[in-house]
């Protein structure tokens, strides 16, 4: 399947048409971002991890009956995905205090929380991504309620799967960041999952292992990006 226009560019990734109007190509760029974009930098190789490791963890998801847009994966930085109608919405899990959570409510972080948190925030930059609920997503026609329904059960069925599959690899889920679109008037999972959009903490030792490393300036980026690649690739 090759390029042929590039639609939309994101700080992360592009997307490219194809000659078949329902997939596109979805390519994963070394550019890293924080703050809304208000710290940037490069990532070496983090375009191949996440787009492989995004590639496992969503066979993983639709073996586990979860809809997604990825279709398969091309080479190194691409894969083909399902053209979807984006919802502007950006679900949180949360399974232990970190970041927003813990600076919005003053929480230490690192307590597990008694049941998951499921948080949305309008994908809109400009506004910094505001934390909105049900009400304002059905007020603002970003989502229907019956959308809504299927996105907060889909994200914790995602969570369960994953937080399963990356005990086995003595890694703890934090917290996670999922996309989904429209597909012939059906919610799927879109965008990516991987160490730019999830915290990864070793079971062991607590060391992060995944794009706070950047956020946070704490060295070893690379390294964190192909550890959490080999662990995944391991089982
Ligand atoms: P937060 O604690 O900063 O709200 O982040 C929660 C999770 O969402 C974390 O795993 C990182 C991910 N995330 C993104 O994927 N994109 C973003 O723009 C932000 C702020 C967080
Ligand atoms: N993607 C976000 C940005 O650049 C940052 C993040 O992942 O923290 O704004």
């Amino acid at each position: 399947m090759t390029k042929l226009e590039k639609i939309y560019e994101g700080k992360a990734k592009i997307l490219y048409t194809t000659k078949k109007p329902h997939l596109l190509i979805q390519y994963f760029k070394d550019d890293a971002t924080a703050f809304d974009a208000t710290k940037r930098g490069t990532i070496l190789e983090k375009g191949i991890y996440n787009n492989k490791i995004s590639a496992k963890l969503f066979e993983l998801l639709k073996n586990a009956g979860v809809p997604i847009h990825f279709v398969r994966l091309l080479n190194d930085r691409e894969m083909l995905v399902k053209k979807v109608e984006i919802i502007p919405v950006e679900v949180t899990v949360r399974n232990i205090t970190a970041g927003g959570m813990s600076k919005m409510l003053g929480l230490a972080e690192g307590i597990k929380l008694e049941k998951p948190v499921l948080e949305y925030h309008y994908k809109n930059d400009s506004l910094h991504d505001p934390l909105i609920n049900d009400d304002h997503i059905q007020a603002l026609k970003l989502a229907t309620e019956k959308e809504m329904k299927k996105i907060a059960r889909l994200s914790l069925k995602i969570n369960e799967v994953l937080k399963d599959f990356f005990a086995k690899v003595n890694v703890t889920l934090v917290d996670f960041k999922l996309e989904f679109g429209r597909f012939k008037g059906k919610i799927i999972l879109a965008d990516e999952i991987s160490p730019d959009t999830c915290r990864f903490w070793d079971s062991s030792t607590g060391e992060k292992l995944d794009k706070d490393r950047f956020r946070r300036d704490l060295g070893n980026i690379e390294e964190a990006y192909k550890e959490m690649y080999k662990r995944i690739f391991s089982i």
